[in-house]
Order: structure tokens, then C-alpha cells, then sequence
């Protein structure tokens, strides 16, 4: 490989593929599913509208929506054998246990051996479904209580609530998570829907290419990266004095350490999915009675800003959200996979729409070639 082609690290900057799925402007802070901007989705649309939008590039008819809306419904039963599995995993990281619960879930899907794409199709509306209840039920479980049987009538947010806490949620609350939902659909060719891509272009099911995907955005610098936040904001504390958030962080940056939930590979002006987080965290926390998290964030954002020049992401503003909800912390990133789930898939279906396989090069940088081999005894 010549010095022209040399990579750039993380391959930055990168274009690795044409889709018609997201469009990215980092230096304006753009993003649109399918050229709808989503300041408008996140104010008008809902999750179950987004999903058709992502997987068909265009808004559905309302008999499209309901029809959509139906499949759904039907799909969120789980497997029972998938809740049996669920109660045998040993305790530990929900991302390890929702990984190895989809791949399990392509032992029991109704088109498992077929391939053709209204059968990829309609996997993966049922994946959608399903990674809801998989994560609500999860929650339960990790919780101590029994599982939680759908409810129809209820919307695939409002559901999933319902079906993590047991209680119908408040129009605030649901509407909270469904644009939470919204806001994380689809982000381009981020870590894991890249690993997604590669692996449905060798052909391989829809599943293993979840499954890849679960695998990637478990990682710290991708969607790890909401729980750590959290982590953060409690290990400052509810009752410290306002200071200690400035103080811990500062000490962070000054040993080199990350602070979560800041920077991103794209973006170099706001992440215009934290806009309308920074808002939900501030309205659910006036809501709930407790500031305390909302208030702390905006300390670290302007701290980090001045002292990084970086910008919150979708992360920061996300975990004082959910935290709101009254979601535990171990549910964060799984939630991710909640909604990314549209996003992956629909990734995936357009990849098997126009396939080559995905196979790179490397810039070799090993031992010079040849080397002579020693037989061991010279050695
Ligand atoms: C998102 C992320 C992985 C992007 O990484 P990247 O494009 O490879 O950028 P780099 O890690 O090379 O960072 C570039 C510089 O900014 C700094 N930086 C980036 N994110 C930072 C953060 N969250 N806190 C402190 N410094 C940060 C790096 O230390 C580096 O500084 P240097 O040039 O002085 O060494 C990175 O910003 C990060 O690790 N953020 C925290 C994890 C996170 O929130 N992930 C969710 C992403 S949506």
C-alpha cells in the first residue's frame, strides 16, 4: 500500500459507503432521517412514523402507520423459552445478556431460514418489537419482579414503560421517551451500524448483524457511554455542594481522563439531539421534583466547554433523562439498542438491497518482507 492511500486513524473522515438513510452536517449541526430535519420529528413525529420513515425513506399514509403499528403490536410477546434463558444468564453488564438474548431470538423467529427481503423486512419489524420487551422484561427481572405482559392499546414508548414499571405512564413521561427514541434511531455509519453493515455484506442474517452491532455499542466511546454519566453525576452526589461537580471533573481532565457524554467524531458545533435532551432532563426533573441532576449537567457542560471546547452529545443529557424516568442505570444503553434497533436494521435491509462485500485493506507496518524462517532449534 502506497503512502497516498495511508489511513487516517479511526478512519475520520471516511466515506465508506452511500446511503439514503441519514444525513449528517457536523459543522452545522445537521442531522435528517431520510431529509426530514430532527428538530420536526422530534417535536411532531413518533417512533413507531420514524421506523416506517427509516426503513422506507419516506413518512407513512395513516394506513401504513396503523398497519405498521399492528405488526408491532403483535410482535412484542416474548418467546418463552427467550424468558427462561433470561432467568438462567448470571448477573452482570444487560448488554452482555441483551446480546446474547437476540441471538437467541433468531432461533425462534417465524422466517429464521428465509432470506428474501420482505422476510428481512418483516424481521425486522419483529426485532424492533421484540428488543422492547426483551430490555422492559430485563428490567424486571434485574429488579426482582415477575415480567409484564404487553398491553396492545399502548403505543411501542408508552408500552415500554409500562411494561418495565408496571404502571401506565404519565403523556409526559411517555412523551419524553418516545422522542428519546427518536433522537437515537439512526446516526449514520456510527461504530456499530458500520459493524452491522460489514457483516450483513457477507450475506449472514439479520440477527448476527444485531447481534454485531449490540456487540459494538456496548463500548464506553459509543452508547457505554450514557451509563457512565450517570455513573458520574452519582458519584458527585445529590447532596454535595455545587462546586464538587466542577471539582471532580476538573480532576478528571487533569489526569487525561474522558469525561463521558462529551465530544464526538462528527459534530464540531452542539449535537442537536442533546438540544431537545438538555430540555427533557430539565422538564422531567421540574416535574419530578429533583434539579438536582439537570442542574449538576449544566455545570459540567459549561466547565467542559471552557476548559475542552467540547459540546455535550447525545449521551449527557440522555442519562439525567432517564434517570428521571425512574430507569435504572443498567437499562441505559440496552435503551439505546431500543431505538438504534430502526436504525441497524434499516442499515442492514438497504445493504442486502445493493450488496458488495465490505473488505478493506490494511497499511502493512509489520516485520520488513521477506523474513527468513529459522527452523525452531536455531532459534
Ligand atoms: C466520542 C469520542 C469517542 C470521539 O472520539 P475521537 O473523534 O476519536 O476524538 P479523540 O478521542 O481523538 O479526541 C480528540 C481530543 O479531544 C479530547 N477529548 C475528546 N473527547 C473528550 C472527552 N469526552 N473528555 C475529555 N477530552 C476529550 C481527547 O482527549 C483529544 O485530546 P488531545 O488531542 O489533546 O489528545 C470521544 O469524544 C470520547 O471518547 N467521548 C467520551 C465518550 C462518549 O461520550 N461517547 C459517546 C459518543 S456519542
Amino acid at each position: 500500500m502506497t503512502t497516498a492511500t495511508k489511513p487516517k486513524a479511526g478512519l475520520e473522515d471516511t466515506v465508506a459507503t452511500s446511503s439514503a438513510i441519514c444525513y449528517l452536517d457536523g459543522e452545522h449541526g445537521v442531522l435528517a432521517y431520510c431529509g426530514h430535519d430532527i428538530h420536526d420529528l422530534a417535536r411532531h413525529s413518533t417512533f413507531e412514523e420514524v421506523c416506517f420513515l427509516l426503513w422506507h425513506r419516506r413518512l407513512p399514509t395513516r394506513a401504513e402507520l396503523g398497519d405498521l403499528q399492528s405488526q408491532l403490536v403483535a410482535a412484542r410477546p416474548l418467546p418463552e423459552p427467550l424468558v427462561r434463558l433470561m432467568r438462567s444468564l448470571p448477573p452482570g453488564n444487560s448488554m452482555d445478556a441483551l446480546r446474547t438474548l437476540i441471538s437467541a431470538l433468531g432461533h425462534y423467529d417465524a422466517d429464521a431460514a428465509e432470506q428474501s427481503p420482505q422476510a428481512n423486512y418483516r424481521k425486522a419489524i419483529r426485532l424492533t418489537s421484540q428488543v422492547a420487551s426483551l430490555v422492559a422484561t430485563m428490567g424486571r427481572l434485574n429488579a426482582g419482579a415477575g415480567p409484564i405482559q404487553p398491553d396492545p392499546v399502548l403505543s411501542h414508548a408508552a408500552n415500554f414503560l409500562y411494561m418495565l414499571t408496571a404502571e401506565r405512564p404519565s403523556s409526559l413521561a411517555t412523551r419524553a421517551f418516545d422522542v428519546a427514541l427518536i433522537l437515537h434511531a439512526d446516526h449514520e455509519l456510527n461504530a456499530s451500524t458500520f459493524a452491522a453493515r460489514v457483516a450483513a455484506a457477507t450475506l449472514t442474517d439479520i440477527h448476527s448483524a444485531i447481534v454485531a452491532a449490540i456487540g459494538t455499542l456496548k463500548g464506553p466511546l459509543h452508547g457505554g457511554a450514557n451509563a457512565d454519566v450517570m455513573r458520574l453525576l452519582l458519584e458527585i452526589g445529590a447532596g454535595a455542594a455545587p462546586e464538587k461537580a466542577e471539582d471532580v471533573v476538573r480532576a478528571k481532565l487533569a489526569r487525561k481522563e474522558k469525561i463521558p457524554g462529551f465530544g464526538h467524531r462528527v459534530y464540531h458545533t452542539e449535537d442537536p439531539r442533546a438540544t431537545h435532551l438538555r430540555q427533557m432532563s430539565r422538564d422531567l426533573g421540574q416535574r419530578a421534583g429533583q434539579t438536582v441532576w439537570f442542574e449538576m449537567s449544566q455545570r459540567i457542560e459549561a466547565l467542559v466547554k471552557t476548559e475542552k471546547k467540547l459540546n455535550p452529545n447525545v449521551d449527557f443529557y440522555s442519562a439525567s433523562t432517564y434517570h428521571a424516568l425512574g430507569i435504572p442505570i443498567d437499562l441505559f444503553t440496552p435503551i439505546f439498542a431500543v431505538s438504534r434497533m430502526s436504525g441497524w436494521t434499516a442499515h442492514v435491509l438497504e445493504q442486502y438491497a445493493n450488496n458488495r462485500l465490505i473488505r478493506p485493506r490494511a497499511e502493512y507496518v509489520g516485520p520488513e518482507y521477506p523474513q527468513r524462517y529459522l527452523p525452531l532449534e536455531a532459534r
